[in-house]
């Protein structure tokens, strides 16, 4: 049973099919460009992406992890914590479920990007003991029109 504990009496556990329209409206919530409920459709339907969710015992949820493994190789594509479910330690249980997932894959290595202004997202990877492996200048397009910096960040798996 793929279940993980998470802090404030959410869990961590895949997502469901059901699932697309919070996910997306989570996403949205969170990022310049969010991602639609068809987006996360096909993603959950990718046997290579691992869609998980925090979310409460009536299953509404607090936070999303997205990640996808090709090879020996997995990406954080996307990860979301609600905004009043900040700063509470959901956004490290989803990391830890994250890895711990991973550990069934071949995986041996994830790899991320973040934007450099990014400080709490930075301070979550970091606390995860990720590496700055490079930089990707004008990765991101932000809402005032600037592109934004983003690491690289890897983190070799046990
Ligand atoms: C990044 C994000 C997922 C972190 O989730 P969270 O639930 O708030 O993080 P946590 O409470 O688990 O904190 C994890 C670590 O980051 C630190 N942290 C969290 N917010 C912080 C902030 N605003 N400033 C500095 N450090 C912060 C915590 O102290 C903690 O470190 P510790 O375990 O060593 O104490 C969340 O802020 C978010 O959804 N942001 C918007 C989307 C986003 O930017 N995603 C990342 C894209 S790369």
């Amino acid at each position: 049973m793929r279940v993980w504990p998470a802090p404030k009496g959410l869990h961590i556990e895949p997502a469901r099919p059901t699932d697309a329209v919070p996910l997306a409206d989570l996403h949205k919530a969170s990022f310049f460009r969010g991602w639609s409920a068809d987006e996360f459709a096909t993603f959950m339907q990718d046997k290579n992406v691992s869609c998980l969710v925090a979310s409460n015992p009536r299953h509404q949820l607090a936070g999303l992890a997205l990640t996808r493994h090709t090879g020996d190789e997995a990406e954080l594509l996307s990860i979301a914590v609600a905004r009043r479910w900040r700063s509470k330690g959901v956004g490290k249980a989803l990391m830890e479920a994250v890895l711990a997932d991973l550990a069934f894959t071949p995986a041996k290595r994830l790899v991320l990007e973040v934007d450099r202004d990014n400080k709490s997202a930075l301070a979550l990877y970091e606390s995860l003991a990720f590496s700055r492996v490079g930089t990707r200048p004008g990765y991101y397009a932000g809402a005032d029109g600037q592109r934004a910096t983003a690491l690289v960040l890897r983190l070799e798996l046990g």
